[in-house]
């Protein structure tokens, strides 16, 4: 039967995700917009937003937290183009996020000492096989299979390597352990429901020891450029960016910023996703029809969940027409206005991926469930 509640709110989409509860565009309206950002008050906001950033994140006093150009790509790129080749690399890849940062450092990089450990959809590589004389780069949160590293406890407290992680649906969502993180790189449009432009990289002080004692042996684009004359370019860090940031987008970023001390900090904001992500979980566990595409339990995103359509009429189809059946779900959703850019990244698996952090409301996905039980239903007899 054709659930009679539409979700409030059908934006599930997992970048851009969906703005916090009660946003309006009058939430912006004390953006210094026209003014420099080097201005007094424009330099005043990206100091708050990074002061505000470390506060509720729990970034330890001795890291830097800078805002950087292009995204959360941009922060990954730069770390990886300023720090890599100082020593061995292992690259640890098990969707296409963590494949992309392969690509840069073997193709474009051209690195020599590159150690690639990848797992299919679903799954992660083993973890014990990282050498801590190794520099490793991974992403928390594989958004586009849903599936995250369950803690930081296979990363050495004595490494010499340097571990760059890739955070951008994991922060805010879950709890990263700093220690173990030199380099944690995200963007303002996952889990803040922010606006998307600008990235932030948060660097431990053995990631700058490594930048100012490390000269790689390639051009880097200024945008890339964190040191100047062997030392760390501190303004970078106090709100003196590199190039000129979008004031909108950062006014954005302190209101979900605000938001997020209103629903308890970080750990508001892991109960809210956690929340949600039950009601995902209870569903998997009683629907024939769905299950989740990673197979460890303790590796299920409480962001991005990706699900399998696991129904018979489903898995008896040959994968193009379960990709077709899987597209005519999602649109058939999009339709009804039930939900919005649900489908599976177009490198994934055919399915489902439904954005559960905590700017989706817990009701609005109770909602959904009984909808896409119903699209299945309706494919299935087309
Ligand atoms: C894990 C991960 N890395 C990188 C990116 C790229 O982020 P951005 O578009 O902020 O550069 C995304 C975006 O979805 C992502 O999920």
């Amino acid at each position: 039967m054709k659930p009679e509640v539409k979700p409030a709110n059908p934006l599930f989409s997992s970048g851009p995700c969906a703005k916090r509860p009660g946003w309006t565009l009058d939430s912006l309206k004390d953006a210094p917009l026209g003014r420099s950002h080097r201005a007094k008050i424009g330099k005043s906001k990206l100091k708050q937003a990074i002061d505000r950033t470390a506060e509720i994140l729990g970034v330890p006093a001795d890291y830097k937290v800078g805002i950087v150009p292009g995204s959360d790509t941009g922060a990954v790129e730069m770390a990886l183009w300023s720090m890599l080749g100082a020593r061995g690399v292992d690259m640890l890849a098990w969707e296409s996020f963590g494949s992309g940062w392969v690509t840069d450092v073997t193709k474009q990089l051209k690195l020599d000492d590159v150690r690639i450990m990848e797992a299919p959809y679903g799954e992660l590589p083993d973890l014990s096989k990282v050498d801590p004389a190794r520099d490793v780069v991974f992403t928390w949160n594989g958004t586009t299979s849903g599936v995250k590293v369950p803690n930081g406890d296979w990363i050495s407290d004595d490494r010499a390597g340097l571990t760059i992680c890739d955070a951008t649906s994991a922060a805010f969502a879950m709890d990263l352990p700093w220690e173990k993180l030199d380099v944690v790189t995200f963007s303002w449009q996952k889990v803040l429901g922010g606006e998307g432009a600008h990235g932030v990289i948060i660097l431990s002080p053995r990631a700058v020891e490594r930048l100012e004692s490390f000269t790689p042996n390639r051009p880097l684009p200024k945008i890339f450029r964190l040191t100047k004359g062997g030392k760390l370019i501190d303004g970078i860090f106090t709100g003196a960016t590199i190039n000129t940031p979008s004031m909108l987008c950062v006014e954005d970023y302190l209101d979900a910023l605000n938001w997020a001390e209103s629903v308890g900090g970080l750990q508001g904001m892991i109960k809210r996703s956690e929340a949600n992500l039950a009601v995902l979980r209870a569903w998997v566990e009683k629907s024939d029809n769905v299950a989740f595409l990673a197979k460890d339990p303790a590796t299920v995103s409480n962001t991005s969940v990706c699900l399998n359509i696991t129904a018979p009429w489903f898995t008896a189809l040959s994968e193009d027409d379960q990709a077709a059946a899987a597209k005519k779900v999602v649109a058939l959703l999009d339709d009804e206005g039930a939900a919005y850019d649900i489908g599976a990244y177009r490198d994934a698996p055919a399915g489902l991926r439904i954005w559960a952090g905590s700017t989706i409301e817990t009701a609005d996905l109770e909602k959904l469930v009984p909808w896409v039980e119903w699209a299945l239903e309706e494919v299935k007899a087309s």
